[in-house]
């Protein structure tokens, strides 16, 4: 934990046009030490926001200077648009990891999204990271990728009103 409080100094705020440049050098370099990362994540979220496929993303600032980011794009579920999100990508920069960054954007990404409605949030990550925001497998609900359905796991807010296959923006695996 450093010794001191966690994240103090940091914040966490819906990002600005601003931030743009700096949140790429976050993700680039939080993803080049990370085993499953394929170098293409900065792109990815450069793409999704040329193409209005970012549903809302959030930045954690130490002064003005961004240290994490999280975005959330819709994805459809059996074909449908059911209001439902996919977190990704989460990135926190490697100097400040461990400090509970990560959980912030986590939680203040879900908070804003179930605020809106939304019906529930997909992510595909480590289940030991995101059980704790309350993300579990749902049998119902299977991602369109080949990926073990224990690193695929959902969070819903409201009852189930659709199911089957969970499809991203189709720019995820393109970039
Ligand atoms: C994953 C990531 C965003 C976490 O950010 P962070 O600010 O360090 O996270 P927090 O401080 O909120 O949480 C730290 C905890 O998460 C755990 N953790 C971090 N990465 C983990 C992983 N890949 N698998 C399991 N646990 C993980 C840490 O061990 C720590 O556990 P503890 O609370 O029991 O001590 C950051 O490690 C990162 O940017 N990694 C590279 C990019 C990446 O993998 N993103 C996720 C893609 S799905």
């Amino acid at each position: 934990m450093n010794g001191f409080h966690p994240a103090a100094g940091v914040s966490v705020r819906a990002v600005e046009a601003a931030d743009h440049a700096a949140i790429a050098t976050v993700v680039d370099t939080a993803f080049a030490a990370a085993a499953h990362a394929d170098g293409t994540e900065a792109a990815l979220v450069a793409e999704l926001r040329a193409a209005g496929g970012i549903a809302c993303e959030w930045v954690a600032v130490e002064g003005t200077a961004p240290v994490g980011h999280i975005a959330f794009s819709a994805v459809t579920l059996d074909g449908r648009d059911c209001n439902w999100f996919g977190l990704a990508p989460l990135a926190v920069a490697p100097a400040y990891q461990g400090r509970g960054i990560g959980a912030r954007l986590v939680r203040t990404g879900l908070a804003a999204l179930q605020a809106r409605g939304a019906g529930g949030c997909v992510v595909l990550g480590e289940p030991a990271y995101y059980a704790r925001f309350g993300f579990a497998a749902l049998p119902v609900l299977v991602c369109a990728w080949p990926v073990p359905p224990q690193y695929f796991q959902a969070l819903a807010w409201q009852p189930l009103a659709c199911a089957g296959i969970v499809r991203y923006h189709p720019l995820f695996g393109s970039v």
